[in-house]
């Protein structure tokens, strides 16, 4: 599909609504997060595949909040189409799409809209309709799909020969009416100069009094205008989320969808099932994933790595045919063929090259260590950069910090530290330097010197037979 060759498309979604089961006081029902990204913004990507000319926004509740989170999260792209519309009251769907009629004076085109609460929508649906929208030449389509339970959702009415009424909301619909299983998805494309003319002829005489944008079809069947009718087979893509517990049960469905996309792509993963991953998440061909991991934020994984079991990594970056094993990366760059773990912990700005090895009990923070060196038991390693083919022994601690200020430590390359040593920053280590197991080292140490910071050993022969007397 050629965009430049179809009519002009705008998107509208409605958000202005509080999301009151959500029992949510600190953000809109649309700025909660499934696989790493919010609601809306889910919304809005999918909205974006169709190259709209401008997607409307429409806003009420904690309005400047949820506008802060889109503009911080939207691609430029996104951000330079994006139209903001306030809906002071919430009236209904209906009053909602009114709110935009200023926003689009002079728009010749067609207007898609969007349920903002709606986030497993694909692109692909959604182009479907538009296609169905087109090729129809209709002056309405509406998304629809067939649900078990019914209950809640705007029915489906239409006459003898299945041709297409209305749709009646819930609370209006006769008993009989309440048995129809296919229902209005709350998804739509409008011929906007249509949706225009009919919208301010809305009134709100209904069991909820309010105002439904779902009374705009009735009234273009009645005009005798062509209104097509567009009903997918998987009705998860169109669950709407209005408790914690939807929020949940629509998180699995999404982050069941990322698993089978990655293993078409070449992924392997043990126990799909205990494993998450985030939404922009990358992975390669030939990466293995074990149980009880989490990939979240933008984590790019290399070919060939495995990674877990359960491990935890955020933003991190790992290349090719690295373990981490049992450990938590955050924000922390990893080579090939690095080894990590068990019960690493990786934090923000640190990044470990090529075969270099980070063991048990290891905690770097904005630390480098070189290629192929080591830091394989107990130690916490911060502000420091460590030469390639390092060897820091078990209980090794960098004193980064001195209440004040952090300080960092130079290593240059080949240098040993012995066991349970104390390296007060800041401070700098030649190449090849050798610093004695357990020393406090509070000086430099030149090139290939040996360093001892720490007590003689003094010997009392006999001492023990005089104590023994006493
Ligand atoms: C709506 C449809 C119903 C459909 C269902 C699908 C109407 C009248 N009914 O019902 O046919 O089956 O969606 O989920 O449209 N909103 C606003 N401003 C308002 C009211 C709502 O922005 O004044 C937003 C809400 O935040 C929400 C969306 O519109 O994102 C849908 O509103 P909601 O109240 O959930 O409509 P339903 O009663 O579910
Ligand atoms: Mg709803």
């Amino acid at each position: 599909m050629t965009a430049s060759l179809n009519p002009p498309l705008a998107v509208a979604i409605m958000a202005a609504g509080k999301g009151t089961r959500m029992k949510s006081e600190d953000r809109p029902k649309v700025m909660h997060t499934l696989a790493g990204r919010s609601i809306i913004m889910h919304v809005l990507h999918t909205a974006f595949a169709l190259e709209p000319e401008s997607a409307q926004l429409i806003v009420g509740h904690m309005a400047a909040k949820l506008r802060q989170h889109v503009e911080q999260e939207a691609s430029p792209e996104m951000f330079e189409r994006l139209g903001w519309v306030e809906q002071l009251e919430q009236l209904g769907t209906g009053h909602a799409v009114q709110q935009v009629i200023p926003h689009l004076k002079g728009f010749k085109g067609h207007l898609a809209v969007l349920n903002g609460d709606v986030p497993l929508l694909s692109a692909t649906t959604l182009q479907d309709l538009w296609q169905r929208h087109l090729d129809g030449r209709h002056v309405a389509t509406l998304l629809t799909t067939r649900l078990n339970d019914p209950s809640g959702y705007g029915r489906i009415i239409k006459n003898p020969f299945g041709r297409f009424l209305a749709i009646r909301e819930h609370k209006e619909c006769s008993p009989e009416e309440l048995a129809i299983n296919e229902v209005n998805t709350g998804i739509y494309i409008f011929d906007w100069s249509q949706l225009e003319r009919l919208l301010p002829q809305l009134n709100n005489d209904n069991a909820k009094g309010e105002y439904y944008l779902t009374d705009i079809l009735g009234m273009l069947i009645e005009e005798g205008l062509p209104v097509g009718v567009h009903c997918m087979q998987d009705p998860r893509e169109v669950l709407g989320i209005n408790s914690r517990k939807e929020l949940a049960d629509v998180e699995n469905i999404l982050y069941e969808r990322i698993r089978e996309h990655w293993m078409l792509e070449g992924v392997t993963m043990r126990q799909p099932e205990t494993i998450s991953i985030d939404i922009d998440v990358e992975l390669e061909a030939d990466v293995e994933i074990l149980p009880q991991c989490q990939l979240k934020g933008r984590t790019r994984v290399a070919a060939g790595s495995r990674i877990g079991p359960g491990s935890l990594l955020e933003n991190a970056l790992v290349g090719r045919q690295s373990q981490i094993v049992m450990s938590v990366i955050n924000q922390a760059e990893v080579g090939d063929q690095v080894q990590i773990g068990p019960f690493a912990h990786l934090r923000p700005e640190t990044q470990v090259a090529d075969q270099a090895k980070v063991g048990n009990f290891v905690e770097l923070k904005k630390a480098r260590l070189g290629v192929g060196a080591k830091a394989s038991h107990l130690s916490y390693l911060g502000d420091v950069e460590i030469g390639a083919r390092s060897n820091i022994g078990a209980g090794t601690i960098t004193c980064n910090y001195d209440g004040t200020y952090k300080h960092r430590i130079q290593m240059g390359e080949e240098v040993f530290v012995g066991s349970n040593s104390t390296l007060v920053a800041p401070l700098n280590l030649g190449n090849q330097a050798y610093i004695a197991a357990g020393s406090v080292i509070t000086q430099d140490v030149e090139a290939g010197s040996l360093a001892l910071g720490r007590a003689r050993q003094v010997h009392k022969p006999g001492w023990v037979a005089k104590k023994q007397a006493r």
